[in-house]
């Protein structure tokens, strides 16, 4: 590790860095699909900083937005009418967003969707999903990775922090994914906010909606007046340019975006139907921010937005992605191990031993360890993935990139794991 590390507690900057194998790695440069670390080793990265990159490290038409921007202003304490530009833009894309807000991180947005949710309807209790992640706030870092032996009834279970330190609140319900009854019984109390899900939950082990749930889901949180809240920080414009809401035909009520929207840049987003967002617009539901809709992240949004909407990175993700998961499905198949591919060019998950879990005890049945030491092998040879069994692609993946990591795969399974 770096000598410099000292300086910094746990030699990181954010909890989900530290206790990666062998050690917090230590990077140089990034460019492309790859990464330089301070040893000079070469990495393809699929981990693209837990998702951001989708246009790759150095995309040259928002790296020059950004730089122009730089002579122009940085921050005015006011607005620029690039954050308008961006704001029309995502109007345009994602079905749900009449209205937008820029937030400077996930986590941050959650919470005014979830002040949002309550102010509307004056009720104070919100359904969160065991092993979904929307961000390290409270009220939300709670059940997202919990020791089963400790979670309780898998149809009833507890509300576990998820740090030292928590403020527990009373208001949170935590429920199992994927079972819609289940829901149901809750909403007709009549004391349900909001619903806070992540559409297809990616955060812990990559599963996807049963058929029919989300739009069971939407229907009644209609009937019952609860707020349907997508988090597509992770699946917007990756399970497709209007995220999983655009690909699935299911429309929440409010939307958190962030991630790939703008390519790296420090911007997140709140968005969703017009009566909501105008308790924020209106100044009812506070919403503040030193660095919000910051000059220079609103050049790389807007950039990279009108980048995601002419489509031409889908083209080449849906091409390299296509041919990544199926070059996996056909090692792991040669190797014979028991697997699964799931979800979408542009982020996928990979199960070992246990295939299609449904919510996040079954996804616990996968076998973690066994492709945590699969990540460590890979990464020892140059292929960056993220040890929970996510992978993220960008545009700037190449054939020749693919071919390069189905080697390694191969020569990794060859030594076995
Ligand atoms: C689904 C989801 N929601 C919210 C967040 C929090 O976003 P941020 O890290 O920008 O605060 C994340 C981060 O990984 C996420 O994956």
């Amino acid at each position: 590790m770096e000598e410099g590390a000292i300086y910094v507690a746990g030699g990181v900057n954010s909890g989900f860095r530290s206790g990666i194998r062998p050690t917090p790695l230590v990077f140089a440069r990034a460019f492309g699909c790859r990464l330089i670390d301070i040893d000079g080793n070469e990495l393809i990265d699929y981990y693209l900083g837990m998702g951001p990159m989708i246009l790759g490290h150095n995309p040259a038409q928002v790296i020059e937005a950004a730089k122009n921007q730089l002579d122009i202003s940085v921050l005015v304490g006011g607005q620029t009418p690039l954050e308008y530009q961006a704001a029309q833009l995502l109007t345009e894309l994602v079905n749900s967003a009449e209205l937008v807000r820029f937030a400077s991180s996930g986590s941050e947005a959650v919470q005014v969707a979830l002040r949002t949710a309550r102010a509307a309807t004056k009720r104070w209790k919100i359904i969160k999903f065991e092993g979904h992640y929307h961000g390290w706030f409270d009220n939300v870092f709670l059940s997202v990775s919990p020791d089963i032996s400790k979670a309780g009834d898998p149809l009833n279970p507890h509300v576990n922090p998820g740090t030292a330190g928590q403020e527990i609140s009373n208001n949170v319900i935590v429920l199992p994914w994927n079972n819609v009854e289940l829901i149901e019984a809750h909403l007709k109390s009549g004391e349900i906010a909001a619903i806070i899900m992540e559409p297809v939950m990616f955060n812990i082990g990559g599963v996807m909606p049963a058929s029919g749930y989300l739009e069971r889901v939407r229907e009644i949180c209609t009937k019952y007046g609860t707020v349907l809240i997508f988090d597509e920080v992770i699946t917007g414009f990756r399970v497709s340019v209007g995220g999983a809401q655009g690909h699935l035909g299911v429309t929440p009520d409010l939307t958190i975006l962030g991630k790939a929207l703008a390519n790296g840049f420090a911007v997140a987003a709140i968005v969703g139907k017009r009566e909501f967002m105008n308790l924020v617009g209106t100044g009812q539901v506070m919403h503040g921010g030193t660095y919000n809709s910051q000059s220079i992240s609103m050049a790389a949004t807007a950039t990279t937005l009108q980048i995601l909407k002419s489509g031409i990175p889908y083209r080449n993700i849906d091409e390299t992605g296509k041919a990544l998961m199926d070059g996996l499905r056909r090692e792991f198949s040669r190797a014979r191990i028991e697997h699964e591919v799931v979800g979408y060019p542009a982020v996928f998950n990979v199960h070992f031993d246990l295939k299609s879990p449904t919510d996040y005890r079954t996804a616990m049945q996968l076998n973690r360890l066994r492709y945590q030491n699969f990540a460590f092998e890979m990464l020892i040879r140059g292929i960056r993935i993220l040890p929970r069994g996510t992978w993220f692609l960008s545009s700037a993946h190449e054939g020749s990139d693919i071919d390069r990591t189905l080697d390694t795969v191969r020569e990794v399974l060859k030594a076995g794991i």
